[in-house]
């Protein structure tokens, strides 16, 4: 007998919205056979119902209140695209669950923030609650993890997650421009998100890197213990000064798992030219992971837009539709460990560029505070002077954050120290 369509009901529809009611007009018979059954839209809901679209939604049946939708008894998959860590985005997922309803989303903040307590709800009604375009755009990591290695001890999970601070990266190195300037550019190609410091801030890497860290350590999620550092003060001259050295400057996402506990970051780093980081240009993504078993995997793809985004959705619906419906975080929600989580215990090399008076005895006196700091230099270079001053470069030998902060605070105080230091990280991937 054939098997009834499976009805969604889609909220928000923007270009990820659109892009999914494209796909699937577009590829109906793909996905119908892959799916075993057809997907239909039972209705459909955002802002404003006039706005000019890209797509002819007439024959769609509108909906104008999204909690209506939740409580629909038509609607057996909410596909949440509203986006925001609480508010509508937070009530109409709650609610769906709330009624036996699946829940597919792209939001990455609420999944970030709420996720464990969302995981909890959908397990106890016996629903999915699945986000594949959350993290990544179209690479499909959140299965990956959740699936493809799930017997895995991973040990570490890490990549470029964010496109457009990518992609502002990428530009500056190739038209040689300030940041300023291509900030201004991807900003009206449209790239940077509303509230732009979820991109250059750091904080949507961080969405991503601690839901990663959820599915590959089987660790209840927790946002606010990642450190986060933005894009928004790295300079041409730094980007420069790092390609002179056979690196590139790259957004990273990095979380660890040692015997000590677990450790999330986002920060910009020094890759090494020639490796597939530092190979990586413009909005695209890659996430590396590390398991006992597998060894090192990487995944490369585009991380935002409508077709790839629609993409995961997709998949995440025909899941759904099969029957399959995994557990949110690859394990028991309750199950989830509340992990020990560690800061700055790795150890790694740093680029540090300081401005500091030319006279006698001034590297006599930065050498000593990182020596006190057992920090040992690797490589030093003085440049061409900037008036008096001279800028210097030095590369560290591996040493721990933590000291490095406390003698760059030191040197900062210098009265040889002629502007705020900037200190990188060096990540030899
Ligand atoms: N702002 C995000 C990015 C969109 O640039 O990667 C996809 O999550």
């Amino acid at each position: 007998m054939e098997k009834d369509p499976l009805k969604i009901g889609i909220i928000g529809l923007g270009t990820v919205g659109l892009g999914v009611i494209d796909f699937l007009t577009k590829n109906i018979e793909t996905i119908t056979l892959r799916a075993g059954r057809e997907i239909r839209i039972s209705g459909i809901c955002a802002k404003r119902k006039n706005k000019k679209r890209k797509i002819d939604l007439s024959k769609l049946k509108w909906i104008s209140d999204p909690l209506a939708l939740s409580n629909d008894d038509e609607t057996d998959v909410i596909v949440e695209l509203i986006g925001g860590e609480d508010g509508t985005a937070k009530s109409i997922i709650e609610k769906a669950l709330l009624n036996n309803k699946h829940v597919v989303t792209a939001n990455k903040a609420l999944i970030a923030h709420h996720g464990h307590y969302l995981a909890l709800l959908a397990e106890e009604q016996q629903v999915s609650l699945s986000f594949e375009a959350a993290v990544a755009g179209g690479i499909p990591i959140v299965k990956i993890l959740r699936e493809s290695l799930s017997g895995n001890e991973v040990s570490r999970v890490y990549g470029v997650i964010n496109g457009t601070c990518n992609y502002i990266l990428t530009q500056m190195e190739n038209d040689q421009q300030d940041y300023s300037k291509i900030f201004k550019q991807a900003q009206d190609l449209g790239f940077v998100e509303k509230d732009p410091s979820l991109d250059v801030g750091g904080i949507d890497s961080a969405h991503k890197i601690s839901i990663l860290a959820s599915l590959a350590f089987g660790s209840r999620i927790n946002f606010d213990n990642v450190l986060i550092k933005g894009i928004e003060n790295i300079s041409l001259l730094d980007i420069k000064n790092a390609n002179a050295m056979g690196y590139r400057i790259k957004l990273l996402g990095l979380a660890n798992k040692s015997k000590a506990g677990i450790s999330q970051e986002v920060e910009p780093c020094l890759v090494p030219r020639e490796s597939l980081f530092g190979k990586l240009d413009g909005g695209t993504n890659m996430v590396m992971v590390e398991g006992n078993f597998v060894e090192q995997t990487h995944y490369i793809g585009p991380g935002a837009g409508a077709g790839p985004t629609a993409s995961s959705i997709i998949s995440d619906l025909i899941d759904i539709a099969r029957g399959n419906i995994s557990t949110t975080f690859g394990q028991k929600a309750s199950q989830l460990k509340i992990s020990h989580h560690v800061t700055e215990e790795f150890i790694s090399s740093f680029y540090l560029r300081f401005l500091l008076t030319d006279k006698p005895g001034t590297l006599a006196q930065l050498a000593g505070i990182l020596g006190k700091y057992t920090i040992s230099i690797n490589r030093m270079r003085q440049l061409h002077h900037q008036d008096e001053n001279a800028p210097v470069l030095i590369v560290t030998h591996p040493t721990k954050k933590t000291l490095l902060k406390s003698a760059i605070d030191e040197i900062s105080k210098l009265e040889i120290c002629k502007s705020e230091p900037v200190y990188i990280k060096i990540e030899d991937l």
